[in-house]
């Protein structure tokens, strides 16, 4: 694949910042937006003063053009973008919907005007399985009428659809990804939408409780971020794409209590494992059919989730250890 100038926006956030890892390694120039209001300069460290990486601190929800003079003067005109900034929280999406609105269907509306402007050939934009709700169907695939339970997945589906749109009536190259439950290295656990395992991390080796919401028998299919970086390249990388959603997962589910035991046994931690209140409206079980990510990307998940976990324990041991030196 030739080198392009790709954009990624929400680049210095969890996955964002593997993403950028991922295409500077693979000789991309990249441009990385974002407003930092949960991400870090830290998860870029290894490219800061690089010529390769062009920061820009901005808000994806305003118009893009003119924040990007200096990264289009250094790059080029942007050929690929890889749109990742979000308004994550689920909570605060219910509390405050306007605003998830704003940052999650108007920054996909701004990201797509700067496609159209720039005669960009491919976007893609992290989708989420919230958009299903909590169907009965397993494994969950991108066939079922979506039914989402909150703004939050209301503004992906949203968003979606402006995809398809740009595609049909712009030609511009889209696919919405639909993440499942994503982890690994750089997940932040005090964000408001951490994912269980950097929090069952946070928990372990602080030697704290972990508390497991109802029985722990409950399934999420929890795939590791490298993977999803691989099924992100795959599709901002096509020239064809209509906009049609694709899961990435794993296409195996595992229980929060089998994950709470493999947490603390790689964190090598005496915490007891609890059990607390089910969660209302929590989804019980959660898989993903992964045939139409391997028929259209190629792409298959490739770390197990102990693999998975092993890295992302020697990660928070690192961490854990660079802080209190
Ligand atoms: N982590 C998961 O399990 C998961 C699952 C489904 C979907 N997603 C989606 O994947 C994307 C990346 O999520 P993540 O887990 O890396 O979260 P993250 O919070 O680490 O990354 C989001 C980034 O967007 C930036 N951002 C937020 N609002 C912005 C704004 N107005 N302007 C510019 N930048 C802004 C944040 O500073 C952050 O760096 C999001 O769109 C999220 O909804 C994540």
């Amino acid at each position: 694949m030739a080198a392009s100038h790709v954009l990624v926006t929400g680049g210095a956030g969890f996955i964002g910042s593997h993403t950028v890892d991922r295409l500077i390694a693979e000789g991309h120039r990249v441009t990385v937006l974002d407003d930092f209001s949960q991400g870090s300069r830290l998860n870029l460290a290894a490219h800061l003063g690089a010529p390769e990486l062009v920061v820009v601190e901005a808000d994806v929800a305003s118009p893009l053009r003119p924040v990007l003079g200096e990264a289009i003067e250094r790059h080029g005109p942007v050929e690929r973008i890889v749109h990742l900034a979000a308004q994550t929280a689920v909570q605060r999406s219910i509390d405050d919907p306007l605003h998830d609105l704003r940052v999650n269907a108007g920054g996909t509306l701004q990201v797509l005007q700067l496609a159209r402007e720039q005669g960009v050939r491919g976007v893609v934009m992290a989708s989420s399985a919230a958009v299903y709700g909590d169907t009965p169907v397993l494994p969950v695939h991108e066939g079922l009428t979506p039914a989402p339970l909150s703004p939050y997945g209301a503004h992906k589906l949203v968003s979606e659809g402006y995809l398809r749109i740009w595609a049909e009536l712009h030609g511009v190259s889209t696919t919405p990804l639909r993440f499942f439950n994503v982890y690994g290295p750089r997940q932040d656990p005090k964000s408001p939408y951490s994912g269980v395992i950097s929090l069952f991390f946070d928990k372990a080796f602080a030697g704290a409780p972990l508390t497991i919401d109802g029985d722990g028998l409950q399934t999420r299919d929890m795939v590791f971020v490298t993977d999803v970086v691989d099924a992100i390249l795959r599709a901002v990388f096509r020239d064809d794409a209509v906009g049609e959603p694709i899961n990435v997962g794993t296409g195996r589910q595992v229980t929060v209590l089998e994950l709470a035991r493999l947490v603390t046994s790689f964190a090598k931690s005496n915490s007891v494992i609890g059990f607390g209140p089910a969660r209302a409206g929590s989804i019980v079980h959660s898989r993903a059919a992964v045939d139409r990510a391997r028929d259209r990307l190629g792409f298959v998940a490739a770390v197990p989730v102990a693999a998975g976990l092993e890295r992302t324990a020697a990660w928070f041991a690192a961490e854990r250890a660079s802080r209190l030196a």
